[in-house]
């Protein structure tokens, strides 16, 4: 039997350790999204990235892990997920999705979010807020006594009411001294039962949400996910705890939670 990685059950402590790596992480979220402009390198993101990591005397969570190897995964357009920061210029009109994850006193911080560069078109934009809400409306079921499978079934009829797809292939996870722990958290419907959520548990829920096919291929880079019909993608992700007041998002900066504010 494969060695199960870390307890279900956070105590307070950790809980508390995990909130700090969170807070970290949406910090860095804020300034990537404050640096985040038509004419930067997705190299300055990885870099920004490192240096507030070193400021925060934390670990980047991603690089190195299974050979990732970067800080940070910049995915523009139909990019969908762990695309390499690089050269590549962005360009007015290109969303472009970063994930981030902080190891702190040995707990994982992990949150994603879909930035534009500068005016994006109406179909982009509608794009990033569907998959923002949806990832809202996965939260609202990550209540103790409730299926972590509902999350997912939540999730993906908001999204396809919507006229977009959910991303099959990748899922959410726990979160914890790992960044990936039981539970599986998928983005879609499964039609079987999953474990009963818990207080104590924390996961991190990450609808990535396409304008075309869900069905991604993987690049040559041997990462990067695209959408198999190049059609583009969004990502938000939030780390959230279930508590016996309900979720608790962990990933809030010291700005507050940043919900709702891409604007047209
Ligand atoms: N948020 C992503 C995840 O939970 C980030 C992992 S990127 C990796 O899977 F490079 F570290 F794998
Ligand atoms: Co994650």
């Amino acid at each position: 039997m494969k060695k199960y990685h870390g307890a279900f059950i956070k105590n307070e402590r950790e809980i508390s350790c995990l909130r700090e790596a969170d807070r970290m992480v949406a910090n860095i979220l804020d300034a990537v999204g404050d640096m985040l402009k038509p004419g930067i390198k997705t190299r300055q993101i990885n870099e920004l990235a490192l240096d507030m990591c070193s400021d925060y005397k934390v670990k980047p969570a991603f690089l190195g892990y299974c050979g990732y190897p970067y800080a940070i995964c910049t995915s523009v357009n139909e990019e969908v997920v762990h695309g390499f920061p690089s050269e590549r210029v962005i360009e007015e009109g290109d969303i472009v999705s970063v994930d981030m994850g902080v190891e702190y006193e040995g707990f994982v911080g992990d949150a994603a979010r879909t930035f534009p560069a500068g005016t994006v078109s109406a179909e982009a934009l509608k794009l990033m807020q569907v998959t923002e809400d949806s990832l809202y409306v996965g939260i609202e079921q990550a209540v103790a006594g409730n299926d972590v499978f509902a999350i997912g079934a939540a999730v993906q009829k908001f999204v396809e009411e919507n006229g977009f797809n959910v991303v099959r292939r990748f899922v959410g996870h726990g979160v914890g001294s790992r960044m990936h722990e039981k539970p599986e958290v998928p983005n879609f419907k499964t039609g079987v039962r999953g474990l009963t959520l818990q207080n104590g548990m924390v996961i991190a829920i990450e609808p990535m949400v396409t304008a075309g096919t869900y069905d991604v291929d993987i690049l040559k880079d041997g990462w990067t996910a695209v959408t198999k019909d190049r059609k583009w993608a969004a990502h938000f992700e939030h780390s959230v705890a279930i508590t016996p007041q309900g979720p608790r998002i962990l990933s809030i900066s010291d700005r507050g939670l940043n919900k709702h504010t891409i604007k047209a």
